[in-house]
């Protein structure tokens, strides 16, 4: 049994890079195919032993609520056509976990919105999941990692290998490798240019976490100029852990993972999950074929 039981999910950001589609709805509630991108990360988190899903929302988030609730009157009218399958599917989603929902007040940044819960979380680890990183595997990717932690009770993040042209996108890591897939990290830099990045692994929207890092992000969250549109950055925090001399580990999880933050990251999410679905993989697939030929 794991002794990691909750999971901070931040999604109080605005999506711009879905505009107009969220201009009215959340990102997180993107559809792929038929689920929106929320589930598959709460889904992973129940899969990975997690009990507490604790969301820091903001305006216009509302529907992520209503997705987690219970819906009597929509259960009760699929009962009533005959549609049991659907109606169980419907009621399994509120009964996943126990959520609660934080609002972050103003836009500043994934670490103003741990610390936002910091108060749901006490003196124990604690995963974090971004709402973009959808990881396609045979054992949940958040499980991956707590199996790390279990071993080094210390922070753990998933790392992907991601092409040059990608690192200034990320958070990137520099360390040794120490044993399969596992590496002890010696230096994180947040979006750093082609020269300054330490490596090519990119740290992908997954932490697990221990307790210290909230006193550090309190540390920094005056530093950080807010109102240049500057955001506090738990990047910034985990360096500064580095530095402190506190162990961090990363792992290459196995997996296929999809940047549903991005255009084109999920849009692949919708393409392969599509063919992956026993509704529509038939059909969908002698689309994609078609397209491929360029339709004629
Ligand atoms: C955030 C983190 C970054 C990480 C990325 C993974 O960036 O700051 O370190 O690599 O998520 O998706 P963002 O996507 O918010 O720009």
């Amino acid at each position: 049994m794991s002794f990691i039981k909750k999971v901070i999910i931040p999604v109080a950001g605005f999506g711009t890079r879905f505009l107009p589609a969220t201009k009215a709805q959340p990102k997180e509630m993107l559809p792929i195919v038929d689920k929106p991108v929320i589930q598959y990360l709460v889904e992973e988190a129940v899969a990975s032993g997690i009990t507490e899903v604790i969301f820091v929302t903001g305006r216009g988030k509302r529907a992520i609520e209503d997705h987690f609730d219970h819906a009597g009157e929509l259960e009760f009218f699929l009962e009533k056509r005959g549609k049991q399958n659907l109606a169980d599917q419907i009621r399994k989603i509120s009964g996943l976990a126990h959520f609660a929902f934080v609002r972050q007040k103003e836009p500043r940044g994934a670490g103003d919105a741990l610390l936002q819960v910091q108060h749901l979380i006490g003196n124990e680890p604690v995963a974090v999941l971004y709402g973009d990183d959808v990881v396609y595997s045979k054992t949940p990717c958040l499980k991956q990692l707590i199996a790390v932690f279990e071993k080094y009770q210390k922070p753990v993040f998933p790392l992907e290998r991601v092409s040059k042209e990608m690192v200034s996108r990320y958070g990137i890591i520099g360390g040794k490798k120490i044993g399969p897939r596992t590496y002890r990290i010696e230096r994180i830099v947040e979006k750093p240019s082609i020269e300054d990045a330490p490596s090519r692994f990119a740290v992908v929207g997954k932490y697990i976490l221990t307790p210290k890092v909230f006193s550090v992000l309190r540390e920094l969250k005056d530093h950080v100029n807010y109102h240049e549109g500057k955001e506090l950055v738990p990047t910034e925090a985990f360096a500064r852990m580095l530095a402190q001399g506190e162990e961090m580990y990363g792992y290459e999880f196995e997996g296929v993972r999809y940047d549903c933050g991005d255009k084109l990251g999920f849009l692949k999410a919708v393409v392969d999950f599509g063919l992956r679905h026993p509704d529509i993989q038939v059909g969908f697939r002698k689309h994609i074929k078609k397209a491929a030929n360029g339709r004629k």
